[in-house]
């Protein structure tokens, strides 16, 4: 404990010298010079609509940036006001989320919009705390709102100011850790320039992404180079340093397609998992891959005249590497009452996992 907080002490000591460093104004000013000759033009960087900005954050936590737009597009033409977003029921919402994965994040974002119409009366909140106090909005998108909405000087810190901020000051603290949150929160606020957080927030992140990058970044032509401490000591490409792997399980799911007369058998997933209230074939989970001797026996095929395995694929989530076969299964007698056998036009319209979606797209619909 104590070596800890000497630990933090000492962290503290350095970053002041930092501070005192002729420069943080000038690495500020510089990026954003770079930035308004280099950024993109997105869609969401023409908007001081708060709405619309959390959109876009939401959506880009989940996707890349090319990606992310057409889905940004698709919910404000959709939703076009928070309250429109507000009064939507959840399964359009996280129809037009498929693809994006993640489902929770669309189911926040429902929530949200549910809390500022019920708790601010239909007005997106102004100050950090109360965007913090919205469901599914941490510190990074509260800053990020904060800030492009209404020039509020708090700094974002995502993975590409991480990256910008371990290299610039050679900064070691592994960024997994709550202590690295600490280090390069307090760097990336000190560095902030507080009279144009907006541009100063998106410099940042748009150098991060688009020139110092994580592998092979263009340090000669980099416009803060001779500020970069990284750069001088040879360490950019170890930087940022990152300890905790993501813990990545592996599962195997057996979908069954379950044919009565054109329809199939469809059911709704439960919670606590992935892909939670949503739709897909009837699922067996097993401890290990199985074959179709292996699978006869399972208590959900008793009764099943023959099975045949139509797919077998791959889907990688965050933690979850998936392995999965769809089975086509014919059972000895129709109509058996435990499945609910839906249309193809019915089954279209229910939100379902890429996976689903995608054998669905080239063995049904
Ligand atoms: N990634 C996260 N937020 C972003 C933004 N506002 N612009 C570009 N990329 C981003």
């Amino acid at each position: 404990m104590k070596s800890k907080v000497n630990r933090e002490k000492i962290i503290h000591i350095c970053l002041m010298d930092v501070l005192k460093m002729k420069g943080l104004d000038e690495i500020s000013k510089l990026l954003i010079d770079w930035y308004e000759n280099n950024k993109r033009d997105l869609p969401w960087r023409f908007t001081k609509d708060p709405y619309k900005i959390w959109l876009s954050e939401i959506i880009l936590q989940q996707t890349r940036v090319d990606q992310g737009r057409s889905y940004y597009d698709k919910f404000v033409e959709e939703y076009n006001t928070i309250q429109d977003l507000a009064a939507a029921d959840e399964e359009s919402v996280l129809r037009n989320w498929q693809g994006l994965g993640y489902y929770s994040r669309a189911r926040n974002l429902h929530y949200a919009a549910k809390q500022v119409v019920n708790e601010f009366d239909g007005v997106f909140p102004t100050s950090y705390h109360d965007i913090l106090s919205l469901k599914g909005v941490g510190t990074y998108t509260a800053a990020a709102i904060g800030s492009f909405a209404y020039e509020l000087p708090y700094a974002v810190l995502d993975g590409n100011v991480f990256r910008v901020l371990s290299r610039l000051f050679a900064e070691k603290t592994d960024i997994s850790s709550g202590q690295g949150k600490k280090v390069f929160s307090m760097l990336a606020q000190n560095l902030l320039n507080k009279k144009n957080p907006s541009t100063h927030n998106q410099a940042m992140m748009e150098f991060g992404a688009l020139h110092c990058t994580p592998q092979n970044p263009s340090c000669n032509d980099c416009p803060v180079n001779t500020y970069c401490i990284g750069l001088k000591s040879g360490e950019v490409a170890a930087l940022p340093v990152k300890l905790k792997k993501t813990k990545v399980r592996n599962r195997y799911f057996n979908y069954f397609m379950i044919d009565d007369r054109g329809k199939i058998a469809i059911q709704k997933r439960g919670n606590n998992d992935v892909w939670q209230g949503m739709y897909e074939l009837p699922l067996v989970e097993t401890q290990e891959a199985i074959d179709s001797e292996k699978l006869v026996k399972l208590e959900l095929l008793q009764g099943v005249k023959n099975v045949q395995l139509l797919s077998d694929t791959k889907h990688v989530l965050s933690h979850q590497r998936i392995y999965c076969k769809f089975w086509k299964v014919s059972l000895k007698s129709s109509g058996n009452q435990e499945f609910n056998f839906l249309s193809k036009e019915k089954i279209h319209e229910l939100p379902k996992s890429v996976l689903v979606n995608n054998f669905l797209n080239e063995f049904y619909f």
